[in-house]
């Protein structure tokens, strides 16, 4: 009986399936995806590979996303109920209501959405280039939806322009506090501090690095410091233990943990790619819709 990593390689190679993983996985994933990183370099993945079947080992926004950058392609989840709560915290009547207000406004949506909140956006960002789409856009006024931390991160490097923030949050990221930082210091004295831009300002305003989860692995990997405090989800110990064997990392607080993006295993990647199961559909006007802002990204992020 051969192992599910071995049925894995075998069913990759047999029906020309890529799959990618996302740092918040778990490791075991992560070890046998063929690219793994964060939303913005998986985007890119989605758009250009020539692979017919695509395995997309994190949450429901992520295949959804890959799906509308390349239709043609089939888009299997792992697991179709691994969702990202952020995701749903924006309101499409709301976001007209606001475009209607002011025609000269954009809407700016955090990759972390569904199709339907990004059908009514103007352009989408991802943590990796958030402060960068903002700055290129002509508009003055900018909706950032759904997540208010990311938007108050942005504004803070984009102060020339008006930013209203949506109301959303990651369950993951809010709950971290700056408390929580001071007394993991207390405990690391000579760790730095790197946290994703979903933490509360009070939290990034204590960190040495704010960053995408790519950002952070880089940093650290760059950096001539032995010890790290890390606040985000911590899949993304796995990569930063395999590239820094000699370096330590320690979670700020202990429920830094994204159960639904552990909820990808390989027995379902196997069996979803075994029986071609949890095809990602998106309606195609939605999909175009979504397609024009997350296009808008890929230009403005370059
Ligand atoms: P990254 O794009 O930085 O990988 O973040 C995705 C995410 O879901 C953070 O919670
Ligand atoms: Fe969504 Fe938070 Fe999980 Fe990222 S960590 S996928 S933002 S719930």
């Amino acid at each position: 009986m051969s192992s599910l990593r071995e049925e894995i390689e075998i069913l990759k190679k047999e029906k020309q399936a890529v799959i990618l993983a996302h740092y918040y996985v778990p490791g075991e994933v992560q070890e046998i995806a063929d690219y793994t990183g964060d939303s913005f370099y998986l985007s890119k993945v989605a758009k250009e590979t020539d692979a017919k079947i695509l395995v997309f080992a994190g949450v429901s926004f992520m295949g959804e996303s890959a799906k509308i950058l390349n239709p043609e392609k089939k888009v299997l989840l792992p697991d179709p109920t691994a969702d990202c709560a952020m995701a749903h915290m924006a309101d499409v009547e709301k976001i007209k209501a606001m475009k209607e207000s002011d025609p000269e406004l954009a809407v700016v949506c955090y990759i972390n959405s569904t199709a339907e909140l990004k059908r009514y956006s103007d352009v989408c960002v991802t943590s990796a280039n958030a402060v960068k789409v903002v700055k290129a856009l002509p508009n003055q006024r900018i909706y950032f939806i759904p997540d208010q931390h990311l938007g108050s991160f942005v504004a803070a490097q984009v102060p020339e322009k008006e930013i209203i923030l949506g109301d959303g949050y990651c369950p993951v990221h809010h709950q971290m506090t700056a408390e929580e930082v001071l007394s993991a210091k207390e405990a690391h004295p000579d760790a730095l501090v790197f946290v994703h831009p979903e933490c509360p300002k009070e939290v990034v305003d204590l960190a040495d690095y704010a960053g995408s989860t790519s950002g952070i692995i880089k940093a650290a990997a760059e950096s001539d410091a032995g010890e790290f405090l890390i606040g985000t989800e911590t899949g993304v110990m796995y990569e930063l233990k395999k590239q820094n064997p000699d370096k330590k990392f320690y979670p700020i607080q202990k429920e830094q943990c994204c159960h639904d993006m552990k909820k990808v295993t390989l027995e379902k990647i196997r069996d979803c790619l075994r029986d071609e199961s949890n095809e990602v559909q998106v309606d195609a006007e939605v999909s175009e819709k979504a397609k024009h802002a997350m296009e808008q990204m890929l230009k403005l992020a370059k």
